[in-house]
């Protein structure tokens, strides 16, 4: 089952992630993302961002955007990232973003960015298509590339905006004739499983919090009871065995996953365990409801006035101080004339 694993050409050395603040997060943007930063900030110097400036690419409810950008912040360190280990920012603080985000506009193609296929995904289904969301690879790519970033987590939905991140990195450093920009790699972590987690509901598309049903994801602010009750009434199948077949099983082969991933079980080890499929669920439940536990306790604490704050104003330093280097850097190598300060 062991997939991809990490890229033999570059040590993990700098690693930058950004999550939307759009809407509440799921145990699939948990268990599929934020466990692994956890691991990564010991391996690397890591720097998480609350991507804001992203957020905006589709109309927001400010009152919204401030809540979840606050508490998506809470729940990086909620999850176990410590914000004296690693850097853990809200993008709009450091205003770097935006003007590389520019200067990415002007190095990247009106015909690459044309091609990408997130964009041709939303702007098909949204009301309101802004200049934003098509040029938002650019922004990306200046996340990405200001912190000469080796390796970005990035899911399968992400994959041709970090290509499109490297052909730029590539494309300029051919034209500044040295290696000014680190050119990132997709950082796949070693186990497979996790990757992506299903929908409750239709186990063959991805649990994501924008689906209509809300029987089809776990969120993580859900209390207990809510917990098991959206278990309880999980899609399965026929039969009775519990047994791992993405294919003809998805349903079980997904709370199988979810089992494993709260449990540290293999996923052989689940499946010898069970007949019927009734104890096997209230064991996913209260694995899913005990790991949660935790996290929901600190985001608790984390949500007293201040504190999240303070965390975030050392983060935009820590995140400005790492970023500058680059931008002036690159200004330089563009003949852009430096401001004197008096
Ligand atoms: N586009 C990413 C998403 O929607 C979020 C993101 C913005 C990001 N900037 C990034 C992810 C830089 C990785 C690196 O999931």
């Amino acid at each position: 089952m062991a997939e991809n694993a990490p890229s033999k050409s570059t040590p993990i050395r700098r690693v930058f992630s950004g999550i939307q603040p759009s809407g509440k997060l799921t145990l699939g943007n948990y268990l599929g993302a934020m466990r692994n930063f956890v691991k990564l900030q010991h391996q690397a110097e890591c720097y998480f961002c609350v991507v804001d400036l992203h957020a905006l690419t589709v109309p927001q409810d400010p009152k919204e955007l401030y809540q979840n950008t606050l508490d998506l912040a809470r729940l990086y360190v909620a999850a176990g990232i410590d914000p004296n280990v690693a850097t853990i920012f809200v993008q709009s603080h450091n205003p770097d973003h935006a003007q590389m985000g520019w200067l990415m506009e002007v190095s990247s193609y009106f015909g690459e960015m044309s091609r990408m296929t997130q964009f041709k995904d939303k702007a098909r289904k949204a009301e309101v298509v802004t200049t934003g969301l098509f040029t938002y690879p650019a922004l990306m790519a200046a996340d990405i590339l200001l912190y000469q970033a080796t390796h970005v987590p990035v899911g399968e939905d992400q994959k041709q905006h970090l290509e499109l991140t490297r052909d730029i990195a590539i494309r300029l450093n051919r034209r500044f004739q040295e290696e000014f920009f680190t050119v990132p790699e997709p950082y796949i972590p070693p186990q497979k499983a996790g990757g992506r987690i299903m929908s409750l509901q239709d186990p063959t598309s991805k649990m994501s919090k924008s689906a209509s049903d809300p029987n089809s994801y776990i969120l993580l602010s859900d209390p207990p009871d809510v917990i098991r009750k959206k278990i309880k009434r999980a899609v399965t199948d026929m039969d009775r065995e519990v047994r791992y077949d993405e294919k003809n099983k998805p349903g079980i082969s997904n709370l199988m996953v979810i089992l494993s991933l709260c449990t540290g079980q293999s996923l052989d080890e689940i499946a010898g365990k069970y007949d019927g499929y009734g104890q096997f669920k209230k064991d996913v439940a209260e694995a899913v409801v005990a790991t949660l536990e935790p996290i929901q306790k600190r985001f608790k604490e984390l949500s007293e006035p201040g504190i999240i704050e303070e965390i975030l104003a050392k983060g935009a330093e820590k995140a400005e101080a790492a970023s500058r280097p680059t931008l002036k850097g690159f200004m330089e190598r563009l003949g852009m004339v430096p401001r004197r300060t008096l």
